[in-house]
Parts: C-alpha cells; structure tokens; sequence
C-alpha cells in the first residue's frame, strides 16, 4: 500500500497555520492528523471541534481525527467529518466499540481503532468489518515528543499478518508517537501504511516542512 504521511497538527506553529497548510497542500500530503482530548483519557488537553471546523474550512486535506476522549460514540456527531475524512476512537474508550465505528461510517467517513501500546491486537478481531484502518500506538497516548516503545514494533508486524491471514489486507496500519525518520523506516518494514509525523520527524526547527516531507519520503521509499 502507498505510504501515507499524515502530519500531527499539534505539533504545528499554531502562530503560522496558514503557512504550514499552505506547505502541505503544495507537498500533497495525505491527511492532517487531529488529536482531540478530554483530560480524562489522557491527562491533556489539546485541538478541539471549532479548530477542526476552522481547518475544514481553510483546506480540502482530508482530516485524520484521533480522538483520545472516553465515550467517543456520543462525540462524534460535535466534529465536521465527511467522507474523505478518518476518524479514530481507542478500544480502550469505550463499552459500545462497534457502536462508536458504525457512528462513524454513518457520517461517510472511513474509520479506525487505536490501540495503545499494551491492548492487544485481538480487541479488533470482531470489528474487521467495520473498520479501513488500525491505529497501533507506539507510545502512550497524550503528549508529543515522547519516545517510541520497542515491542510496538512487532506489534506492527503481527497486526498486519493477522489481518492478512484474517482475509483483511485492505485494512490499513497507521503508526503514531515518535515517527522519526529511522523509526518509520522500521515501522515501514514492519507493516506499517499511514505514518502520523509529529516533532520527531518534519516538525524540526532545523529545516523547512518541506525539506521535512522530502526527507521522510526519501527515508520511506
Ligand atoms: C500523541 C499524539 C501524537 C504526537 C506525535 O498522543 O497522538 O500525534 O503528536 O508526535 P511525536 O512525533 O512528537 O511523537
Ligand atoms: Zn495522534
């Protein structure tokens, strides 16, 4: 599958967002990658539903909402989503899981389950048709920066052959937390087809974000 580069926009010079979209929809990025939450969750709070409308509003980019709130079968309706969009929702949030997903595809948008770091794979087992993608989470969930867990590695691999010998290979693996550029190329060889890149990758005050794209795309060729 093509490799998707979905910038992590919590990472973005909130001072200069018109010039950070403005590079990626010059790069052709994939998706803009939202993380929404609820301070219960995970102990932070970050983007919300007006900076996901004003987005919207700004660029075509198709939206990757990942949404780190409890509950997220009764919030998906606050967030503007279309069909082009992803929205992701932990199995970790939620008693009504299927319920959240098929909330989702109501809306036309394509869905996905995160799963933190110890969840294992299996919690998707009854849900393969109800999503497009897996999140494997390859740090906790919450805050940027943070460094990448080891064994979300094979994580990566096993997601991807359980879902191929499960007769799912058009479920995609989107990877998120410490994407830097040697960790994607790993992550990449694993299995891995969406990459959520935050401050470990293109966001680095060394060079531009365009320099930033190109070097991960070199690096994930
Ligand atoms: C962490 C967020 C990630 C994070 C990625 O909870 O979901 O999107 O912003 O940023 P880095 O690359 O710094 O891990
Ligand atoms: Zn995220």
């Amino acid at each position: 599958m093509k490799t998707e580069v979905c910038p992590s926009m919590m990472c973005a010079d909130i001072f200069n967002l018109e010039g950070v979209i403005s590079a990626f929809e010059k790069c052709s990025i994939d998706y803009l990658h939202i993380d929404i939450m609820d301070g219960s969750f995970v102990p932070n709070f970050t983007l919300g539903t007006d900076y996901c409308r004003h987005i919207k509003s700004r660029t075509d980019i198709p939206l990757d909402i990942h949404l780190m709130v409890n509950e997220p079968e009764n919030k998906i309706e606050w967030f503007p989503i279309g069909e082009n969009d992803f929205v992701s929702v932990h199995a970790e949030s939620t008693n009504h899981l299927q319920r959240a997903l098929s909330r989702i595809k109501d809306k036309g948008a394509k869905s996905m389950v995160a799963l933190n770091p110890a969840t294992p794979v299996c919690m998707i087992e009854n849900v393969l048709d109800d999503i497009d993608a897996v999140l494997i989470m390859t740090v906790n969930p919450g805050y940027a920066g943070q460094k990448l867990i080891p064994s979300t590695i094979k994580k990566i691999e096993y997601a991807r052959q359980f879902l191929d010998s499960s007769g799912y290979d058009n479920i995609k693996i989107e990877v998120d937390g410490n994407v830097s550029f040697e960790n994607a190329v790993k992550m990449k060889k694993a299995g891995a087809d969406m990459f959520v890149v935050g401050s470990s990758g293109i966001f680095n005050k060394d060079y531009s974000l365009e320099k930033g794209i190109e070097l991960f795309r070199k690096a994930t060729d």
